[in-house]
């Protein structure tokens, strides 16, 4: 899912600064900013992963409001691919600010890489670019055009080109306010300059806040080039600071997916209609119908059809598998596994630990629940499967049940090989069911039933002759 980029022809170590301490007022949210989600990961989450196919040496993530949760999401998350640290910038000053408090974190001998934790979509290889064109000696900034520049940081240049400065748009005139080209917020800086311009910073300005901005003065005072990277697509720098943001970002980022899977040969009724939450992989002649929703780990084998409206998480489902409409499957932690060729829905529900050997069908309204169903195996219609073990060929009826919960344990039912379960039958386990016998519908099975028998087990069917029905009585 992320484009790993090798950090070929870099020699300096890159340390990354996480600017994440901001309280985010627009989202109306109790949940910090950078917690909220994008593709069913926390945003901040996104730019850890993209430290990581940066191959960072070190990432140190600015917190502050909502600290505390924060650093737990980012440890949660992130494995060892970095040293993480934290610093917490208490109270928020500005970006110049943030970034002092990571200067302790940070060796002299890298480049530093400063980054935004509302800002998810920045791919790895503009990042590179960014990297190489600092060299590790210059400050580097990665810009763009915007049509309309309001409240953003403007790049103001000498006449031959050179970047002379950043002017925040509360600061600058109205000439500088005409520049289109923006500073998106993210710069890679050598560390040892970086700590120097630092140290100069003040808070003279229209926000009376220490602008990280200022270190582009710093530069060029100092003699020293400042290179401006400048990137046309807009989503790669944009942040969320809103709900109506962090929607129009998830949509972005979907329809990227959405265009990966397609030039790898996936056919989606509508791009615009897919949403993945975690990681899908796809076999060839994959073929995804509206609606439908991708979580945690999911792979699709060769020739999977996948109908309208169906929610699919953490499972596996093998070549030629049809999945009809608003079918439900969730693996959690145990994970399903829905075995080649088999029919699965519309309506249907497979639970955690549901492994479905090759030509299982389940039908409408059916739950599956921890059971293994071998090859050729049906449950039809309304009917429930839980802590069940189901040999080859087992024809399990409508509304047929496995009483698996005494209230206090769960226990399990086998059902073996070529079974015949007839319809609204309650086994209750522990419980098993000889092979090739058959369960006369209506059943409610207590003890083991042989094999090859028919087993009954309900009230007899008896017939009253001439009988009456009630009357209604007369009224008073
Ligand atoms: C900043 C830039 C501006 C640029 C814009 C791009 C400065 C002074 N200006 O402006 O040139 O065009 O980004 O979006 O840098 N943060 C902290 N601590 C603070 C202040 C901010 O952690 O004290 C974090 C925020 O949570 C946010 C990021 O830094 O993630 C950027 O801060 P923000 O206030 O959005 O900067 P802008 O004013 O938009
Ligand atoms: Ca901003």
């Amino acid at each position: 899912m992320h484009p790993s980029t090798p950090q070929a022809g870099f020699a300096l170590p890159i340390d990354i600064v996480i600017m994440a301490a901001g309280k985010g007022t627009r989202m109306k949210s109790s949940c910090p900013k950078v917690l909220h989600r994008i593709g069913g990961r926390p945003l901040l989450q996104h730019v850890l992963d993209t430290a990581a196919s940066l191959q960072a040496r070190k990432v140190v993530v600015i917190t502050g409001h909502g600290a505390d949760p924060v650093e737990a999401s980012c440890r949660a998350s992130s494995g060892a691919e970095f040293a993480l640290e934290f610093a917490r910038q208490e109270p928020q000053l500005g970006t110049g600010h943030a970034v002092q408090q990571a200067l302790p974190h940070l060796g002299d001998d890298g480049v530093v890489v400063v980054l935004s934790g509302d800002v998810p979509l920045t791919q790895a290889d503009t990042l590179f670019h960014l990297i190489h064109a600092s060299a590790g000696n210059k400050l580097a900034l990665l810009t763009l055009e915007m049509p309309d520049a309001t409240g953003y940081g403007r790049i103001e240049r000498a006449a031959d080109g050179a970047v002379k400065a950043i002017v925040e748009h509360k600061d600058a005139s109205p000439d500088q306010r005409q520049i289109r080209e923006v500073y998106s917020g993210i710069m890679a800086v050598p560390a040892a300059s970086l700590k120097r311009w630092l140290a100069r910073l003040d808070n003279k300005n229209a926000q009376q806040e220490f602008y990280l901005t200022d270190i582009v003065r710093f530069a060029v005072a100092d003699g020293e080039t400042v290179v401006a990277h400048k990137i046309t697509d807009a989503v790669q720098v944009a942040g969320v600071n809103s709900p109506v943001q962090l929607a129009q970002l998830e949509r972005a980022y979907q329809l990227g997916i959405a265009h990966r899977l397609m030039e790898e040969g996936v056919r989606l009724a509508d791009p615009a209609r897919l949403d993945v939450r975690g990681d899908l992989s796809c076999a060839h002649d994959v073929s995804i119908d509206v609606n439908c929703l991708f979580m945690g780990q999911v792979s699709l084998g060769e020739g999977v059809s996948v109908g309208a409206n169906c929610v699919i998480a953490n499972a596996v489902i093998e070549p030629g598998v049809v999945i009809h409409p608003f079918t439900h499957i969730d693996g959690e932690k145990l994970g399903v596994t829905v075995g080649a060729g088999s029919l699965i829905g519309p309506f249907a529900r497979l639970r955690p630990g549901a492994i479905l050997g090759a030509g299982v069908h389940i039908g409408n309204f059916v739950e599956v629940k921890n059971s293994t169903m071998a090859k050729g195996s049906k449950a039809n219609h309304l009917a429930y499967l839980g802590d069940a073990t189901v040999g080859e060929r087992v024809n399990y009826g409508a509304g047929s049940i496995t009483a698996n919960y005494d209230g206090a344990n769960k226990h399990r039912t086998v059902i073996e090989a070529d079974v015949h379960v007839g319809s609204n039958c309650v086994l209750v386990a522990p419980v098993t069911l000889g092979a090739g016998g058959t369960i006369a519908g209506g059943s409610t099975i207590t003890r083991d039933t042989p094999a090859g028998a028919l087993s009954v087990g309900r009230g007899k069917q008896v017939a009253i002759a001439n009988w009456s029905r009630p009357a209604k009585a007369p009224k008073a």
